[in-house]
């Protein structure tokens, strides 16, 4: 093993509480409209996940929940923000249109400079930042062309990778940055959710990712939050768990199987918002 945990360094999150969550619409093949959702559940599991941030010095900030917007606790899918520049987002499908403009108005009101997005993006969903560059999701949401805007405006490499399996319809949910320590970025991922070619790219700019199983991605354990050291992942994602252990890393299981039934685990529901100025962390 060549690599390790480089350490946790603090990290500032947006979040947005699940008080309207169901499933009312299908746009992945997580989602049932029959399948009873407990509200109360989903609350309480992003509670939890909200108060593993904070025990772990982050700072968690909110956005109110809109009546009717029930994916709107993916929080990750709302922008991208980096060095404090905040690249909207635009959905592809219309239920969850609204949520572009709810999250862009968040930002702008707090004195972000917000870029509203021509392209099709679905956010830190598909857009994952990894040392210096962009790794970037495409396939299901988020158009080829976004991967394009994102890099104008960023000014950062963005690299496109084609996404093959429905189940794993956004970056996010097959690939999970662990460091992003420009000197040793550190990734983990599930092959089979990409294009041979993806596959192939991935191989080369990361030769000691952590290669996910079957297990892990179907727990959607790849949806992870790492700060450097600690990594808040699915229970279920034990293969995981022990390949991150082994590199230095300390695995944090936070329970988020209500939230599942939307196709989401703990990195949906979190926005990392990174400030001007400041190191990509790691
Ligand atoms: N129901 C949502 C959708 O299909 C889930 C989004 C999950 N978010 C994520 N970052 N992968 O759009």
């Amino acid at each position: 093993m060549t690599t390790t945990a480089p350490g946790a360094t603090r990290r500032h999150y947006l979040m947005c509480e699940p008080r309207f969550y169901t499933v009312s619409y299908e746009i992945n093949p997580w989602m049932d409209k029959t399948r009873y959702t407990d509200v109360d559940l989903a609350v309480r599991q992003w509670r939890t996940l909200r108060d593993t941030y904070l025990d772990l010095g982050h700072r968690v900030d909110t956005i109110e929940p809109v009546d009717g917007l029930p994916d709107m606790v993916y929080a990750a899918n709302g922008a991208t923000v980096v060095d404090g520049v905040v690249y909207s987002a635009r959905f592809r499908y219309p239920e969850r249109g609204p949520e572009g403009p709810a999250y862009q108005k968040w930002f702008a009101d707090r004195g972000f400079v917000t870029h509203t997005a021509a392209q099709v993006n679905e956010g830190e969903g598909d857009l994952l930042v990894v040392g210096n560059m962009v790794l970037a999701g495409t396939g299901f949401r988020t158009d080829r062309a976004a991967h394009a805007e994102a890099q104008e405006l960023f000014g950062r490499p963005v690299v496109s990778l084609e996404l093959v399996d429905p189940h794993y319809y956004h970056l996010d949910t097959a690939l999970a940055v662990l460091s992003s320590d420009p000197q040793d970025p550190q990734i983990a991922y599930y092959p089979p959710a990409f294009s041979a070619g993806s596959r192939s790219v991935l191989q080369q700019l990361f030769p000691d990712a952590v290669i996910a199983t079957e297990q892990d991605a179907v727990a959607l354990g790849l949806n992870a939050v790492s700060d450097g050291q600690n990594v808040v992942v699915a229970p279920a994602a034990t293969d995981l768990a022990a390949a991150l252990r082994e590199r230095g890393y300390t695995p944090i299981p936070v329970e988020t199987t209500e939230l599942l039934k939307g196709g989401g685990g703990a990195k949906c529901c979190t926005l990392e918002i990174r400030p001007a100025g400041a190191p990509t962390g790691d």
